[in-house]
């Protein structure tokens, strides 16, 4: 597992180009996508970049790592923030772009599998260590899944909400077995209170940190900002 410490800015440089990178050597390539407010400088990096170099998306399938269950507002859902924070960008076809849902989260593995792969995944990670909403004592062989959310994690998603009660308690998730199958995984940790959760990320695996998992696979790179430097 590989750590580059840099500014927020330059992760979404490095990282973008890591995408573009892929779509161009792989037209029809395959990305795992995540949320949450570490990957957006990284989006607009990429629909600026794309559109510059005029970088198509049409072959390319998503697989968004996970949503939310039972979410009442439109607005709040990870359909909701990638169509405004990446794919209305791009000119990626809406029939390509893939979330868990309750109707295929059983065979959302299978459906990856059958799409060839997941080439690039993109993760953040929560102050607890969760990857998507893979929250502590997670099985590592889990497939995609619906996940309880933690208390922790329902009050740092808080802020997109109107209050924390407005918190969806439950998600569908990609699990960490799911995950483990990508060729390649990007990982953002920025801020304070993502420092814990890298450090014991990179101590030894263990289910109480489930990023921890990663530690194993053969081709993670970690963009951690000074804040979130472990070493420090
Ligand atoms: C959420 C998402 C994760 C994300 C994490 C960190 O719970 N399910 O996929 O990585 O929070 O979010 P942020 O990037 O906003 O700190």
């Amino acid at each position: 597992m590989k750590l580059i410490i840099e500014d927020k800015e330059k992760i979404a440089d490095a990282i973008s180009e890591v995408f573009l990178k892929t779509v161009t050597e792989k037209p029809d390539c395959v990305l795992g996508l995540a949320t949450g407010s570490s990957p957006v400088m990284t989006y607009q990096k990429i629909i600026e970049k794309a559109k510059e170099r005029k970088v198509s998306f049409k072959k390319v399938h998503t697989f968004n790592l996970d949503e939310y269950l039972n979410n009442h507002d439109e607005t709040q859902s990870y359909r909701y923030f990638m169509d405004h924070n990446l794919f209305y960008g791009i000119d990626i076809e809406k029939d390509n772009t893939n979330f868990p849902t309750e109707e295929n989260y059983e065979h959302y593995d299978e459906m990856i599998g059958q799409a060839g792969g997941i080439d690039l995944q993109i993760l953040g990670i929560g102050a607890d260590g969760h990857i998507a909403f893979n929250e502590p004592n997670t099985p590592f062989d889990s497939k995609t899944h619906i996940a309880k959310l933690e208390e922790q994690t329902i009050k740092d998603n808080s802020r997109f909400f109107a209050s924390e009660k407005d918190v969806p308690t439950h998600a569908l998730t990609m699990g960490l077995s799911t995950i483990m199958k990508s060729k390649k995984i990007v990982l953002i940790a920025t801020g304070k209170n993502k420092k814990e959760a890298v450090r014991k990320m990179f101590l030894k695996e263990d289910i109480s940190c489930p990023a921890s998992i990663l530690l194993s696979h053969p081709d993670v790179t970690i963009y951690a900002d000074e804040e979130a430097n472990p070493n420090k």
